[in-house]
């Protein structure tokens, strides 16, 4: 099948799919709620994934399967391909989903009580993983300019290495912050984390989204040692309801002593229909996602527009990547609390800043994953709920 950016201007009713975005949110919110939170696309699938799924379905038995060649071969050749980035099969390790490996990596490389440096506003799952392990968070929160644009603060990180740190969690590119970390950002990070001999977890899942003229770069490239990068289809192909993700490093240790986690605490890959999906995308989604990207960054441009007519006290954080949009409502003066309630009333869901941590009280995350006249309709229902 030929993809064009139009191709994603419409997408399948999903109510009554069981869809966490939709089916869930209506329910707590109202059937006309417009979900524009969770990270999770009204796109329809790359045709390649859907045949693939339909083939195999076609043949009916699904017992134990294996981990193919062919399996690995594909996220390798993907990474390669997309990124630049070389490993081999013995570097992979497949996962569930990349929150497991997340958790996972916690309880492997650290003890109950050890600090574990995370960057806030992050992503809430990575606090989340340290905290229910019974670690401790060690923030470096991100250091935020007059325009919304993030930075690293190297001065906390390293602050939190000498008082002990274990572990730090990256979010490789930044949800909800937008970022794509440079090449100098990256190994200025390494360089910290390495006097100190703290390991570097980086979550890749958003490595897709990074809009021209950037480009993704993982940590994979610069380090082998002490790095482990987690990646999955879940998000660039929105397959996410099939559960498949990989854990990648080149440290052949750490990749082991991960590998006997999952073992002892009954973590198992590998479903059919995950691996089925993960090897169609990776070998034949290329169209798809190119045609994505350029519906993605049609939708940067116009809600960039929107909010500058609508939003005027607001402001945006330049999305470099992801499609999870970042603003600042905080001008508006209304406590977060507040800002839900106005945004439901007016028929719009957002993901609320303080999922991200205290730094994100006042903002809202805007999934821009959507047809564009929805990008269009949550800007003027937010402009409503921000009236009087
Ligand atoms: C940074 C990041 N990591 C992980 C996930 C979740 O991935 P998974 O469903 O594979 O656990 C998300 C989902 O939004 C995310 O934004």
């Amino acid at each position: 099948m030929k993809y064009d950016a139009s191709f994603f201007q419409s997408f399948p009713d999903r109510m009554g799919t069981n869809s966490v975005k939709w089916d869930a949110c209506r329910q707590e919110h109202g059937a006309d709620a417009l979900p524009m939170w969770v990270a999770d696309m009204d796109v329809t699938a790359d045709d390649a994934v859907t045949q693939a799924l339909v083939k195999r379905a076609q043949h009916p038995a699904y017992g134990y399967t294996v981990v193919s060649d062919a399996d690995k071969a594909a996220l390798i050749g993907y990474w390669e391909r997309r990124h630049g980035v070389t490993f081999g099969p013995e570097d992979i390790m497949l996962l569930p989903c990349v929150v497991t490996g997340l958790k996972a990596c916690v309880r492997v490389f650290t003890r109950p009580g050890d600090g574990v440096i995370i960057q806030s506003p992050v992503y809430g799952p990575f606090r989340m993983s340290v905290e229910l392990n019974r670690r401790t968070v060690m923030d470096a929160p991100l250091i935020r300019d007059g325009n919304g644009r993030y930075t690293m603060d190297l001065d906390a990180v390293e602050a939190c290495c000498k008082a002990g740190a274990k572990l730090m969690l990256l979010c490789n590119p930044h949800n909800p912050v937008g970022r794509a970390w440079t090449e100098a950002e990256l190994r200025a990070l390494l360089d910290v984390l390495n006097r100190y001999h703290v390991p570097l977890v980086s979550d890749e899942i958003h490595a897709d989204f990074v809009f021209a003229p950037r480009r993704h770069v993982s940590v994979l490239a610069l380090q082998r040692e002490r790095v482990v990068m987690l990646c999955a289809p879940s998000k660039t192909f929105n397959v996410a309801g099939l559960q498949n993700a990989s854990a990648v490093s080149g440290d052949a240790a750490l990749l082991k002593a991960l590998g006997e986690e999952t073992e002892a605490s009954g973590v198992v890959s590998g479903n059919i229909f995950g691996l089925e999906a993960a090897r169609a995308a990776y070998t034949e989604g290329d169209a798809w996602l190119d045609a994505l990207m350029e519906h993605l960054d049609n939708n940067r441009r116009v809600l960039a527009e929107q909010v500058a007519g609508r939003l005027p006290r607001a402001i945006l954080t330049p999305l470099e990547a992801t499609y999870l949009a970042w603003l600042d409502l905080r001008a508006y003066g209304f406590d977060q609390d507040e800002l839900m309630r106005r945004t439901e009333a007016a028929g719009v869901i957002f993901t609320g800043g303080t999922f991200f941590g205290e730094q994100g009280s006042g903002f809202l995350r805007v999934n821009l994953g959507c047809p564009t006249a929805h990008v269009v309709e949550a800007a003027a229902r937010l402009e409503k709920a921000l009236q009087g």
